[in-house]
């Protein structure tokens, strides 16, 4: 494995050894002394779009292993005089870095990137138009596991909101498949669904009571209105009424399912604060969870090298 640009082609072997080692990194202390796997690496966030969570969380996994960390800022970058995503590439990749950690806007950067990188480079999709988001994918898996009781194979998980336009979605889709979960429901309004293509193998419910019921996962998403034509949502109270998950709806679920969401979160839109911030949230430990399976993803990346 030289780059990580989709979870569509990682089978369950590869995905449980990289989830056994993330698990580890979850367990170790942050504090305590930390394997120096990534000592002498220069590491680049090379983001073109906002985040908080997995950039902060690429940092903090990097440091932990010991690499060097460089933040690229799009925003006040030569991208803005007409630079080319190559071009800038080739120019990072020219002073000695080794690992990009990439966000982009555009489905196929990651790809891109990974033809021109020379053979002891490595490209980490950190988010890609609604195409992947592997890291994400992983780390919902790694919670899903410590959360649940159930193998994979048992469990009902219910991803509700704009799957459409998610590449959180599609990475967990993937991945739930791979580690051999069979019943894996989506909901949402028809404008915010896959195309029919894409849903083959799961269940679209139409009511989020429904798809709910009995559920032991339930993954609610944010309305990527970045990536949205005009008029997908008609109001965001109707929707919230449509789709949101509160308590009354959450307590359809089994009585130990918990609640999922990758974050950022729009409060009252997709989800009712005292879900949120409620104990059948999972929604920090995601968060916590992505230091550790990042970890695991830039030292299984650079000991291929080794
Ligand atoms: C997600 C993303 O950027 O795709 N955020 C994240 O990385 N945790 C989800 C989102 O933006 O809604």
């Amino acid at each position: 494995m030289q780059h990580l640009i989709s979870l569509e082609d990682m089978d369950r072997d590869r995905l449980l050894t990289l989830l056994d080692r993330a698990q580890q990194f979850a367990e170790l202390d942050a504090r305590a002394a930390q394997p120096d796997s990534l000592a002498g690496v220069h590491v680049v966030n090379l983001f073109f779009e906002p985040s908080t969570r997995t950039r902060l969380s690429f940092e903090i996994a990097a440091h932990r292993l010991g690499a060097d960390v460089v933040n690229f800022d799009a925003e006040r970058s030569s991208t803005l005089k007409g630079e080319t995503l190559a071009d800038t590439f080739r120019t990072v990749e020219a002073m000695g870095a080794q690992l990009f950690i990439v966000r982009h806007g555009d489905s196929g950067a990651c790809e891109l990137l990974s033809e021109l990188a020379g053979s002891g480079t490595h490209i980490v999709n950190a988010g890609e138009g609604r195409n992947a988001h592997p890291t994400q994918g992983l780390l919902d898996m790694l919670t899903i596991r410590q959360f649940s009781a159930l193998p994979f194979e048992q469990l009902s998980v219910a991803i509700i909101g704009d799957i459409r336009h998610s590449r959180v979605a599609r990475s967990d889709l993937h991945a739930l498949r791979a580690l051999g979960c069979r019943d894996i429901r989506v909901c949402a309004p028809d404008a915010l669904l896959p195309d029919a293509g894409e849903l083959h193998g799961y269940r679209v419910i139409d009511v989020t009571d429904d798809a709910l019921r009995n559920a032991d996962v339930v993954m609610t998403l944010r309305l990527q209105r970045e990536r949205m034509e005009d008029g997908l949502v008609d109001s965001l109270e109707g929707y919230y009424a449509g789709y949101g998950i509160d308590q009354r709806r959450l307590s359809l679920a089994k009585p130990d399912a918990f609640v999922m969401h990758p974050g950022p979160m729009n409060r009252g839109v997709e989800i009712e604060s005292a879900v949120a911030d409620g104990p059948r949230s999972a929604i920090l430990r995601q968060v916590a969870n992505g230091v550790a399976v990042r970890m695991a993803v830039m030292e299984a990346l650079v000991e291929h090298c080794n």
